[in-house]
């Protein structure tokens, strides 16, 4: 059987490190906000080649206190593409704003700046812009778009760790990014774990408040908060993997090339485009009979994952906020994306295997 993903697998290299780093924070004595999370921020702010970073308890927090950070008026217009994962539309909910849906291009999956443009109004405060599947967005575009009409682009950056667009990294390309390090992701902890990334100094300050009680300093509360901290064990994790990050990115890099080059020209690959490094969180295809395709894999013993199954519009819990609205690009994409083994344990033999299986499905 080859698995979509095994998170034993994927942690068992930095087994030796990680368990010399668990010792040593466990005998230290000291779990919240110390020196190993000083240390990751510092470093990971230097991986983006951001001047801040901040750590949070998640990346769905991450997104919140980025939206909150700015203080814009409640019920603001905050876009959004309509094809995330629900964390992105969520944050802005839960932030007190109007998540406004807007389609993606169907050759790179990722937010249309065309489409942008047309969805911005008065009220429009904010561009979430999301790299899906570990390639950036056209980000240039949108800065752009932004500037003319004075929006914050905030990135969600949890599926693009280290990914770069004309060499600026993934964090470092609009006003705020917020970063996940949900175990399966690139940079992923042993548990929850997530940041942020700026180069504004207020911003960042507030950040440090706002993640911690409102309070730079204990017991003494300026601002309302809440408790949202990136463990000193999971920090500790961050700075060992942080390390071999671009290990990981550079294998997953050379199993998406096996695939772009063996895999049959009847699905559709991932679109590929000068100056975009893109870092292959996900490895994703299109067909048109992909239950069908993704049956037979799975009769192959090949085990693939949807992202996702179904569009945000049409969630039970979220279909209220979208009702008569439509987005058929979106819905496209949901109904044929399959995403194929691509973690850093699988091995070039593995997804040679995986190309032979689909390219016998699709003839
Ligand atoms: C695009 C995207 N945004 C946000 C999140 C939320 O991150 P977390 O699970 O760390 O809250 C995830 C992953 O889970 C994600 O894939």
């Amino acid at each position: 059987m080859i698995e979509y993903e095994n998170l034993k697998k994927l942690n068992e290299p930095f087994f030796a490190e990680y368990m010399t780093a668990f010792r040593q924070t466990m005998e230290s004595g000291w779990y919240i906000m110390g020196n190993e999370l000083s240390c990751f921020e510092k470093e990971y702010a230097q991986y983006c080649e951001t001047q801040f970073c901040i750590g949070v308890a998640s990346g769905l927090d991450a997104l919140i206190l980025a939206l909150e950070a700015y203080e814009f008026p409640e019920g603001s217009e905050v876009l959004v593409p309509s094809n995330t994962y629900i964390a992105t539309i969520l944050a802005i909910i839960k932030a007190g704003h109007k998540p406004v849906l807007v389609e993606p291009r169907l050759d790179t999956y990722n937010i249309s700046p065309v489409e942008i443009r047309k969805k911005i109004t008065p009220r429009t405060k904010a561009i979430m812009v999301v790299h899906l599947y570990g390639k950036l967005c056209e980000m240039e575009e949108i800065m752009q778009i932004a500037n003319e009409h004075n929006l914050v682009v905030i990135e969600d950056g949890a599926q693009s760790h280290g990914a770069k667009l004309n060499g600026r990294k993934s964090g470092n390309l609009g006003h705020i990014a917020a970063h996940s390090f949900y175990p399966t992701k690139n940079l992923g902890a042993l548990g929850d774990g997530g940041a942020i990334t700026t180069n504004d100094a207020s911003i960042a300050d507030k950040l440090m408040y706002l993640r911690n009680y409102g309070s730079k300093v204990k017991y003494y509360n300026d601002r309302i908060g809440i408790n949202s901290r990136l463990d000193e064990i999971q920090a500790a994790f961050l700075r060992i993997k942080l390390r071999k990050l671009d290990e990981i990115n550079a294998h997953k890099q050379t199993l998406a090339n096996i695939y772009h080059s063996g895999l049959s020209d009847a699905v559709v690959k991932p679109i590929r485009t000068p100056g975009y490094e893109d870092v292959f969180h996900i490895y994703n295809i299109r067909h048109e009979k992909r239950d069908a395709l993704r049956d037979y894999l799975l009769k192959q013993e090949i085990k693939t994952e949807v992202h996702y199954p179904v569009a945000p519009h049409k969630q039970k819990a979220y279909a209220k906020f979208f009702e008569g609205q439509v987005f058929p690009v979106s819905e496209e994409i949901h109904a044929t994306t399959l995403s194929l083994p691509v973690s850093y344990w699988h091995t070039e033999e593995q997804v040679n295997a995986v190309v032979k299986a689909v390219n016998s499905f699709v003839g």
